[in-house]
C-alpha cells in the first residue's frame, strides 16, 4: 500500500493547529486505497460489511459505505452508528458474542416492520431459542422470518496474538461443530420462525498467515454442505475479518487480502456443487481503516532526566485513554514527528538529527507508553503523528483520568479538513 504519509502532514499539522490535540484524522486517500484493495480481492458479488467495531465513527463509516461496503455490527449501538451513517438495514449485519433481549427484539422489530437486517448470526442454542422466542411471538413467518447465521467455532489455531485468536477451540466464541444441529432445533428447526441461511466464522485478527483461514473455511464448508441437504436456502459463508496490516517492527511479509481471496477457488471446489454456498461475505475492519488513521499528539514536557538508556524521554498529551493498544496487546505504532522546535518537518524520513526516543503518554500508569522512535530534537509544543492508529483506536478509547473524548477530522482531497466529530466536553464527564 502506498504510504501517503507525506501528502497528509500538511493536513494533520492545519487540522491539530485549528482542533487542538489530542485529535484523531482519517486520511480518505488512504482509505480509498484500501477499500479498492479490498474490492479487487472479494469484487462482487461478494458481500462486504465494514466491522463497525474497528471504528465507530459515523463519518467514517459513511465514507467506507461509499466505497462499496456495508455494515457489520455487534450492538444496537452499532447499528444505530451504521443508520447515521446512511446505510440501509439491508446492508447491515448483526453478530456479537453477547446479545441482550434487546438487541434480539430489535432484530424481530426490524423484520416485522419489513425493514430486516441482512441477517444475525448467533453464537449458542440458548440464544438461538431466545431469537426463535421472539419471532413466533411476533407471529413471524414464510420470507419475513429473520435471516439467522449459525457462528461456527472452528477450533483452528489463528497466527495471531492470543488476545485476538477468537477462532481457537478454548475461545468464548461460537458453536463447536457438533452443536449447530441442536441449535437450529433449539431456534425452532427448519419449518421454525427464524430462517436459517448459512455460517459464520472469524478466526481472529490480524492474522499472519493464511492456514488457520484455510482450515476454517474448509471446516465451514463441511458444516455447510451437511446442513445444506436439508434447506436449500441455507446458502451462505460469511468468512469474517481478519487481514493483517504491516506493522512497525515486523518484517512486512503479512498476507495480503489477495492471498487470503486466492485460496477461496480450491475450498469451494473440494464441496459438490449443489452443497457449495452461493452467498459469500467478508467482514473486514482493521485493514480498511489502520493505516489511515493517525492520532496526533502535542509534546507536553521532555524531562532533563533522560529516559531509559540516556535516551531523551518526552511525554505528549495522547495517550492510552485515546488510544489502548499499546498498553492492551503491546502494540506497536510508528510515532513521527510533524514539527521540530516549532518547525514543519518531514515526516516520512526519520533526518540527520533524530536519536532513539521514548515516547511517553499523559496517563498515570506505567503501561502508558507507546515505546522508543528515532525523533528530532522536540521541545514543549511541537506536534507528532501516531501511525497506523485507524483500527480499534478512537472505539476503543476511554475518558480515563478525565479525557473527554478527542476531536475527529477527515483528510479530503485538495488538503481540506472536515470536522467529522467534536471533542468531548468536560461537561460530558461529569
Ligand atoms: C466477528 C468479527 N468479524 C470481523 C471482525 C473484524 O476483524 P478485523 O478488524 O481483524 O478485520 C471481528 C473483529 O474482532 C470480529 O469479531
Amino acid at each position: 500500500m502506498t504510504d501517503r504519509i507525506r501528502e497528509a502532514a500538511d493536513g494533520l499539522r492545519a487540522a491539530a493547529r485549528r482542533h487542538g490535540t489530542p485529535l484523531y484524522a482519517t486520511d480518505l486517500a488512504a482509505l480509498d486505497d484500501a477499500a479498492a484493495e479490498i474490492r479487487a480481492a472479494f469484487p462482487d458479488p461478494w458481500l462486504r460489511a465494514f466491522s463497525v467495531k474497528a471504528n465507530d465513527v459515523p463519518a467514517v463509516v459513511a465514507a467506507i459505505a461509499a466505497r462499496g461496503f456495508g455494515a457489520n455490527v455487534v450492538s444496537r449501538g452499532e447499528w444505530a452508528v451504521a443508520r447515521r451513517a446512511g446505510l440501509a438495514d439491508a446492508e447491515i449485519t448483526l453478530e456479537g458474542i453477547g446479545k441482550t433481549d434487546a438487541d434480539l427484539r430489535a432484530v424481530v422489530r426490524a423484520a416485522a416492520t419489513g425493514h430486516p437486517l441482512r441477517w444475525v448470526a448467533i453464537e449458542s442454542a440458548d440464544e438461538a431459542r431466545a431469537l426463535g422466542a421472539l419471532a413466533r411471538a411476533a407471529r413471524l413467518a414464510g420470507a419475513s422470518r429473520p435471516e439467522v447465521l449459525l457462528r461456527l467455532n472452528p477450533a483452528v489455531a489463528p497466527e495471531t496474538h492470543h488476545g485476538l485468536a477468537v477462532g481457537a477451540a478454548r475461545s468464548k466464541f461460537g458453536l463447536a461443530d457438533d452443536e449447530v444441529a441442536s441449535a437450529i432445533e433449539a431456534g425452532g428447526g427448519w419449518a421454525g420462525p427464524l430462517r436459517w441461511r448459512g455460517i459464520h466464522l472469524h478466526v481472529g485478527s490480524q492474522l499472519g498467515a493464511v492456514d488457520a483461514w484455510r482450515d476454517a473455511v474448509r471446516r465451514a464448508l463441511a458444516v455447510g454442505a451437511l446442513l445444506r441437504r436439508d434447506d436449500a436456502d441455507f446458502d451462505t459463508l460469511d468468512v469474517g475479518g481478519g487481514f493483517p496490516v504491516a506493522v512497525d517492527g515486523d518484517d512486512g511479509t503479512v498476507p495480503s487480502p489477495a492471498r487470503f481471496a486466492a485460496e477461496v477457488p480450491a475450498l469451494l471446489a473440494s464441496v459438490s456443487e449443489a452443497r457449495r454456498p452461493t452467498r459469500l461475505a467478508i467482514e473486514p475492519g482493521r485493514y480498511l481503516v489502520a493505516r489511515s488513521g493517525y492520532l496526533v499528539a502535542r509534546v507536553l514536557h521532555v524531562r532533563a532526566r533522560r529516559g531509559p538508556d540516556g535516551r531523551p524521554l518526552v511525554v505528549i498529551d495522547a495517550g492510552m485513554a485515546e488510544l489502548v493498544r499499546p498498553a492492551l496487546f503491546g502494540a506497536r505504532h510508528r510515532v513521527v514527528a510533524l514539527t521540530s522546535g516549532g518547525r514543519p518537518v518531514d515526516p516520512g524520513a526519520a533526518g540527520a538529527e533524530a536519536v532513539p526516543t521514548a515516547v511517553e503518554g499523559p496517563i498515570c500508569e506505567s503501561t502508558d507508553t507507546l515505546g522508543t522512535h528515532d525523533l528530532p530534537p522536540l521541545q514543549r509544543g511541537d506536534l507528532v503523528a501516531i501511525r497506523d492508529a485507524g483500527a480499534y483506536g478512537a472505539s476503543m478509547s476511554s475518558r480515563y483520568n478525565g479525557r473527554p473524548r478527542p476531536p475527529q477530522v477527515l483528510l479530503a482531497a485538495g488538503g481540506r479538513v472536515e470536522l467529522a466529530r467534536r471533542r468531548g466536553t468536560l461537561g460530558s464527564l461529569a
